[in-house]
């Protein structure tokens, strides 16, 4: 299986990020589940952290659907790995609504990282507002 983790910035007139991932969930939950992918997608302000992982050929699919795809630019690659075992067992998404204190958001996050490696979290952590 193959992990890749990648961050890109929205293309959205609004500048946010999060105002994608409707349209996003729902086009990637049934196809994810098809595929044999899972992972965490993460908006905030205006940048996604994406993790997938799953079998090589659904993986180099994706990401060229994701390197095609109008609604984000400056796709940047920060781990592309092989792994034997999965680090996210479902496909979630997270996104700190306005309303959301970090702290809240900060316990959703850390949930739903248990079990992740050390590596990966930090790359989650890096994008948190301070
Ligand atoms: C930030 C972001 C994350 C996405 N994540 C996924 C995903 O996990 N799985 C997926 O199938 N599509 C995902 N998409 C959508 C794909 O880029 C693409 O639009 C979708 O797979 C449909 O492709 P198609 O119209 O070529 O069939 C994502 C798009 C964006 C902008």
């Amino acid at each position: 299986m193959r992990q890749i983790i990648y961050r890109s910035i929205t293309t959205s007139e609004s500048g946010r990020a999060a105002d994608d991932i409707p349209d996003i969930v729902r086009e990637a939950t049934a196809r994810n589940g098809l595929d044999g992918i899972t992972g965490l997608l993460y908006a905030e302000e205006d940048a996604f952290l994406q993790a997938i992982e799953g079998p090589a050929d659904s993986m180099s699919d994706l990401m060229e659907r994701l390197e095609n795809d109008a609604r984000h630019r400056d796709l940047t690659i920060l781990v592309d790995r092989s792994i034997t075992e999965r680090e996210f067992g479902d496909w979630t998404m997270i996104y700190r609504d306005r309303r959301e204190s970090i702290d809240a958001f900060d316990d959703r996050l850390r949930v739903l990282l248990a079990g992740v490696s050390d590596e990966t979290v930090r790359h989650f952590r890096a994008l948190q507002p301070a």
